[in-house]
């Protein structure tokens, strides 16, 4: 496993039932472990669709992804080991408190017990919310909810960490904390595939970055290596100058 890239996607087409083009139109690319890899466009760009049959939540039309070697065909149970998945819309129970949640989901993960109760703590108390263990998630703010979200994508302690949007709508405390997060995590060998609108949140975490529009990564390199090709001071300026438009459009 070590020796494989952590992962390959080539020629991936997905096309929506009733739908007359493909929302992912062919599209290849290699992801090295210890990357944070940012995917970014703009709404309906296709990155949700990517996340999603990255992540093994959604079936591909046609083509070949492979995480570290292992395919969801053949390999599901292993891949789902190896990763975490934080969806873009908030998945946890608004009467159960965040404790509650968060023992549910590591019960799912075959995580239990002592081990169990030990990791939520520590996970809490990373995102500043130990003091609301056993409050219900309907008292949350729109931030800690994001976190709870996020913490119940790496309970498991996942190779790959899969984030969809992950700081949309959220304060700027939650933000840091998410970011700061992320980059530790990294730090600590963790591969981290992430999307966003947000340009110059990207352009200051990931190490990759991949653009896509229209279902088409319209370019990708480094951050500097992005901005040093097309002239372009900042990501926001880049995206104008490949399509004419503004990113928010
Ligand atoms: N379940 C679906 N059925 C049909 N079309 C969809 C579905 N989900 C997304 N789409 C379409 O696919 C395209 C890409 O959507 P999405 O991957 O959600 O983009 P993004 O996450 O970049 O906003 C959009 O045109 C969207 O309308
Ligand atoms: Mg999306």
């Amino acid at each position: 496993m070590l020796n494989h890239e952590a992962i390959q996607v080539s020629q991936l087409i997905k096309k929506y039932k009733d739908s007359s083009t493909p929302a992912v139109n062919d599209i290849s690319f290699t992801i090295k472990p210890g990357t944070i890899w940012g995917l970014l466009g703009p709404n309906g760009a296709g990155k949700t669709t990517v996340i999603s049959i990255l992540c093994g939540l959604l079936k591909k039309t046609s083509g070949d992804v492979s995480i570290y070697g292992l395919n969801y065909q053949e390999n599901r149970e292993e891949i789902k080991q190896l990763i975490g998945v934080v969806p873009q819309d908030i998945a946890i129970y608004p009467t159960l408190t965040a404790y509650e949640n968060l023992k549910y989901i590591g019960n799912m993960y075959g995580l239990k017990g002592q081990e169990l109760k030990e990791r939520i703590s520590h996970c809490l108390s990373t995102f500043e919310l130990d003091h609301v263990s056993n409050k219900r998630i309907e008292s949350f703010s729109g931030g800690m909810k994001r976190r709870i979200n996020l913490i119940a994508g790496i309970l498991n302690k996942p190779k790959i960490l899969f984030l969809d949007e992950p700081t949309i709508g959220v304060d700027v405390q939650s933000r840091n904390i998410i970011i700061e997060y992320l980059n530790k995590l990294n730090s600590e060998g963790a591969t981290i595939i992430y999307t966003s609108h947000l340009m110059e949140e990207a352009e200051n975490l990931c190490s990759y970055i991949s653009i896509i529009d229209h279902g088409k990564i319209i370019s990708d390199g480094s951050p500097t290596e992005l901005l040093r090709q097309h002239s372009s001071s900042n990501l926001e300026q880049l995206f104008l100058k490949l399509t004419g438009r503004k990113l928010r459009d």
